[in-house]
């Protein structure tokens, strides 16, 4: 404390940040300071608008600097693999990293969204082993979930896209490394869909339909009907109770919101970037949720008001 004023931010104070183009809207800096108020380490997050074009040079600068490490979210994640000197088992397989990690000069890259997509699971006590799975997007998010799944142990997985080609890709590259796991294509139609829910423990949602604005979209059609005692887990949290989940609740399922998967992929990063284990993850998770769902609010009510104000989308 000097001259009455708390200061936090000492020369000791060690720099995070997340690297994204666009980020000016990312949750990530009130997510990973109040993580780090609640841990008690001196260290500030801070959110970098990065082009594609300066990436390897902000990377570089950013190590040169003493950041301790980085998130870096859409559209770096691949070319941020690229820049590392070592990556961990699930950024190799997957060819991407959201978190980097800068010691001795060598650039450290891992993905904490397998384990983020899997803790709210845990949390729940919903175990993977021998499940079917359906699975709905097949782009970066849903291949992270893929790895999740057959990595737990799910029977099946039954990837479901807009574009077949693209699930079938992701099975091509997931399937061989899983032998116990029965991963298959298609596209994402009605008949497909009814025919998948015949036997299904966990329907996941890994596109970006029904996010903010298109939030009356679901990428399940109302006609097909969601078989009873199934989780309906939805990755979209803006908002948090997407058209998809609406309809999931409707039938009585449970559901799982894409919130708590943001926060967990956070506490995962902290590990890495700190070289040890947190203690709890549950309990950090429910202190700091309130937090993001007060700042999630307040940008959806500026964002509808930017609309209502320009009649225009915005990011
Ligand atoms: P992310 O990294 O968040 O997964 P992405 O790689 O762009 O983002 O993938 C977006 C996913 O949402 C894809 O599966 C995409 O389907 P296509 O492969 O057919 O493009 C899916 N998606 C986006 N808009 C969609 C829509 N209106 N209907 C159905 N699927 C949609």
């Amino acid at each position: 404390m000097a001259y009455g004023v708390e200061t936090r931010i000492t020369a000791s104070t060690e720099t995070l940040g997340v690297v994204g183009h666009p980020v000016r809207h990312s949750l990530s800096p009130i997510l990973q300071n109040a993580l780090l108020d609640l841990l008690g380490i001196d260290a500030c997050y801070h959110a970098f608008e990065v082009p594609p074009r300066s990436l390897s040079q902000a990377i570089r600068g950013a190590a040169a600097l003493g950041f301790r490490g980085l998130n870096v979210t859409v559209p770096h994640k691949p070319s941020a693999a690229e820049l590392c000197d070592y990556l961990t088992e699930e950024s190799r397989t997957l060819g991407v990293a959201n978190t980097l990690l800068f010691r001795q000069g060598k650039i450290h890259g891992h993905t904490t969204d397998p384990m983020g997509f899997l803790y709210p699971l845990r949390a729940r006590g919903f175990a993977l082993q021998g499940k079917n799975v359906i699975l709905i997007g097949a782009g970066g998010a849903a291949r992270a979930v893929a790895y999740a799944c057959a990595r737990e142990g799910a029977a099946t997985i039954r990837v479901l896209n807009r574009t077949p080609e693209k699930a079938a890709d992701l099975i091509r590259s997931i399937g061989p490394l899983f032998a116990d796991c029965h991963l298959t294509a298609a596209s994402l139609s009605h008949d497909e869909l009814r025919s998948a829910c015949e036997d299904v423990d966990l329907m996941v949602n890994a596109t970006s339909v029904g996010m903010w604005p298109h939030v009356d979209n679901s990428p399940l059609p109302e006609d097909v009907e969601l078989p009873q005692g199934i989780l309906a887990y939805d990755l979209v949290y803006n908002p948090l109770r997407t058209r998809f989940l609406r309809q999931a609740e409707a039938r009585g399922l449970a559901t799982q919101d894409g919130l708590d998967m943001l926060i967990y992929q956070a506490i995962a990063s902290l590990e890495f970037w700190f070289e040890k284990q947190i203690q709890d993850w549950e309990e950090l998770a429910k202190r700091v949720r309130p937090v993001l769902e007060r700042a999630l609010s307040q940008e959806l009510r500026s964002l509808e008001k930017g609309v209502a104000k320009n009649g225009a989308d915005l990011p």
